[in-house]
């Protein structure tokens, strides 16, 4: 079974069988299958993976469709969505529907399932601001489980889901807490230096914001239909004060965001670009040229092309900035 169409970043891959998920009724069945083969990887959009060339397991893709208001509370409306939902097409039929509280992280590729999986987030918002609930498929035991923010240990970039490893947990919907009273969210520079929402100040619409992040991330990250990525490859590394001092003494515009505890979050973006990493490329893979925390496959690229540039920009940065980068896609496979 071909994946390359199923990724992303468009590495050649191949999966030892393929297997679309659809509705509840497929769950035994699914389990059952699981059990002959050496294991299982659960597909969403792709847009988080990076995958080796040859694939022993099962894959399943996850398909299913379908948003509904689940219920409300004094303070909250709540939004169920399936797993297989695009992402992006999720939150532009809430922002539609004036059900707030999504805009800021429209057009992140990827769907509804596998968002909490990495607690996505974007201009200010993180997914576990908003999230309610979901309920997952243990594939191990053949049952489903109901999961609160707690059970999902979120944090930057990371979940439950993420450090149980891929193939346990099968994520079917998502239920979202979006407030009744609804405030824009505009704290991220970028929002604030946006013309239209300076001018409307506290009084933007969500729909505004929905349009000025598809606007910014457009203009910023390249289109994985027209050049293959997995969005930011990198995470920011969040670091203590002496490396960020040894850091300005060298460059003093060096970006940080004081995290509170003397900690700081580096942009992993500035460090890459920094170092003369931006444009680059290094055989079919690259670095993008308006992002230095995006890696791009110009056409043909394998796992091992872009797990040879990562651990150039990591060795490069750990040698000039004594920060070592961690990886935020997923590997799977060898
Ligand atoms: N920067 C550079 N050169 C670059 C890239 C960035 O100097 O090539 C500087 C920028 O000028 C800015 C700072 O680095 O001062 C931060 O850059 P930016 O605002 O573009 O955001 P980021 O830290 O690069 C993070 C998320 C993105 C998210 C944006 C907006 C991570 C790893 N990345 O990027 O998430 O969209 O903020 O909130 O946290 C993703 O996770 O896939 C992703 C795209």
């Amino acid at each position: 079974q071909d994946l390359t169409s199923l990724n992303t970043l468009g590495l050649r891959a191949h999966a030892r069988a393929l297997l679309r998920y659809r509705s509840p009724a497929q769950l035994p069945e699914l389990s059952a299958a699981a059990g002959r083969y050496a294991g299982v990887f659960i597909l969403g959009g792709g847009s988080n993976v990076v995958l080796a060339p040859a694939l022993d397991c099962l894959v399943v893709k996850v398909e299913s469709r379908g948003v509904a208001l689940h219920g409300e509370t004094g303070s909250e409306l709540i939004v169920e969505a399936q797993a297989g939902e695009n992402w992006h097409d999720f939150v532009a039929g809430c922002v539609e529907r004036g059900w707030n509280g999504l805009e800021n992280l429209a057009l992140i590729p990827g769907t509804v399932g596998a968002a909490p999986v990495q607690n996505i987030g974007a201009y200010g918002v993180e997914l576990d601001q908003r999230f309610h609930s979901l309920v997952a498929w243990d594939m191990r035991e053949g049952r489903a489980v109901e999961m609160g923010a707690a059970d999902c240990q979120f944090s930057y970039r990371n979940s439950f889901f993420k450090q149980a490893g891929p193939g346990r947990w099968l994520i079917l919907k998502v239920r979202f807490g979006l407030p009744r009273r609804w405030r824009p969210v505009l704290d991220y520079p970028d929002l604030q230096g946006h013309p239209v929402l300076e001018k409307a100040g506290a009084a933007a619409s969500a729909r505004q914001i929905f349009d000025a992040v598809c606007e910014i991330r457009r203009r910023k990250l390249p289109d994985p239909a027209v050049l293959g990525n997995a969005g930011s490859f990198f995470k920011n590394p969040i670091v203590g004060a002496d490396v960020l001092d040894a850091i300005r003494a060298a460059c003093p515009e060096a970006v940080a965001y004081p995290q509170g505890g003397g900690r700081y979050k580096l942009a992993a973006g500035w460090l890459i670009d920094r170092a003369g990493w931006k444009g680059r490329r290094m055989g079919p893979v690259g670095v993008h040229e308006r992002q230095a925390l995006v890696l791009v496959n110009h056409g043909g690229a394998t796992a091992q092309d872009i797990g040879l540039l990562a651990e150039a920009i990591r060795a490069d940065v750990a040698s000039r900035f004594g920060v070592r980068l961690e990886q935020e896609p997923v590997m799977v496979g060898a």
